[in-house]
């Protein structure tokens, strides 16, 4: 038996993970060939790839990144793609394929797996919002990096008596920025799913300042958005450009918070925006394991021909839910874990 396993989409710690527990699950268990795929979609596209051995990927556990290399290749509009893909299947005799990545990989994958493909999903991102599994590898290293940030950048607001604003990454969701938030003690937390009034965000740091905090941190996730004044609703993007997914390049929020901040409450104030340090590195130690199930998991369902599927974190467990389920929107923050964010703000 013959698989293949590529990584998709942003790069995230943990992913080097999965691709060893694989290999090492496959060889243990089965006879044949793990293929590893250069570059996401891009090297199934053009036919990139080498054989992974258990040799090849000793050592890789901890490190951050990913050994395959990734892209934002998507093969459903590049001329051909598709058929490309599946011809190099059909041309490196495999007999399944682990895809490894966020809503765009992996709704690559349901598509392939609609049109005939043997295909297993794996969920990363370190935005943790995909849907049908509780939590994502990466999301924690990401959390646990944003935090200690906060906890630094406390210590240098407190001292100037500045306001501080962080901006985490989340495209589209809250959950980094609320749970670094909780985790780091945040003043005031801004999310994509709660565009908030500027003026009424200042009025919290003035009634914090008034009761004697001569200090105040702000998070701000980077798709986050000010509420509608005068028809302006829309995220800050640092560009114009589009990914071949459709995803505007974001960045950017923090600054204009902070400039808004500066004028409206006249307090010095200071932007800090981590930006792809959330993504580099070594994984957490959560994370190595998280990663380490799905990959064994993965492979798993490849040996017993459950194609079509995504592995899961669904409590404690591990589960197999339906790979279609990547296409069917995002997992915003759950409304509840930004209330308990807001019982500390001001
Ligand atoms: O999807 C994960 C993510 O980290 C988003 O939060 C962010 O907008 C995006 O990746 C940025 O990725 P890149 O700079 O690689 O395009």
């Amino acid at each position: 038996m013959n698989i293949g396993i590529l990584t998709g989409g942003g790069d995230c710690p943990g992913l080097n993970a999965v691709i060893r527990a694989a290999v090492r699950k496959f060889h243990r268990d089965a006879e044949g060939t793990v293929l590893g795929i250069r570059k996401g979609w891009y090297g199934m596209m053009q036919g990139l790839a080498e054989e992974l051995s258990v040799r090849s990927v000793s050592g890789i556990l901890p490190k951050g990144g990913t050994i395959l290399g990734t892209s934002r290749t998507n093969p459903r509009t590049e001329a051909g793609g598709m058929e490309q893909v599946e011809e190099h299947f059909r041309s490196w005799q495999l007999d399944g394929l682990i895809a490894i990545g966020g809503e765009d990989t992996l709704g690559v994958a349901a598509d392939l797996h609609a049109r005939g493909l043997p295909v297993v999903g794996v969920p990363k991102t370190i935005d943790n919002d995909l849907r049908g599994t509780d939590y994502t590898f990466g999301f924690d290293t990401a959390l646990n990096i944003a935090t200690e940030a906060i906890d630094r950048l406390h210590t240098t607001a407190e001292s100037h008596d500045r306001v501080i604003v962080v901006e985490v990454m989340g495209r589209h969701t809250g959950w980094i920025a609320v749970c670094a938030g909780i985790a780091g003690g945040a003043d005031v937390i801004l999310v994509p799913e709660r565009p908030v009034d500027v003026h009424e965000m200042c009025d919290t740091i003035l009634k914090r300042h008034q009761r004697g905090k001569d200090f105040s941190i702000v998070v701000v996730a980077e798709g986050a958005r000010l509420k509608a004044r005068e028809g302006e609703a829309d995220p800050v993007t640092a560009s114009a450009e589009l990914d071949a997914f459709g995803h505007v390049k974001l960045g950017g929020i923090g600054n204009v918070v902070g400039a808004a901040i500066k004028q409206i409450t006249g307090f010095d104030t200071r932007v800090s925006v981590l930006g792809h340090i959330q993504r580099g590195g070594t994984p957490t130690a959560f994370d190595r394991v998280l990663a380490t199930r799905f990959g064994v998991r993965a492979v798993e369902l490849v040996l017993q021909g459950q194609f079509g599927k995504m592995v899961a974190l669904q409590g404690n467990r591990i589960e197999a839910v339906d790979l279609a389920i990547a296409k069917s929107g995002i997992k915003t923050l759950d409304p509840s874990w930004y209330e308990i964010a807001q019982v500390f703000f001001g």
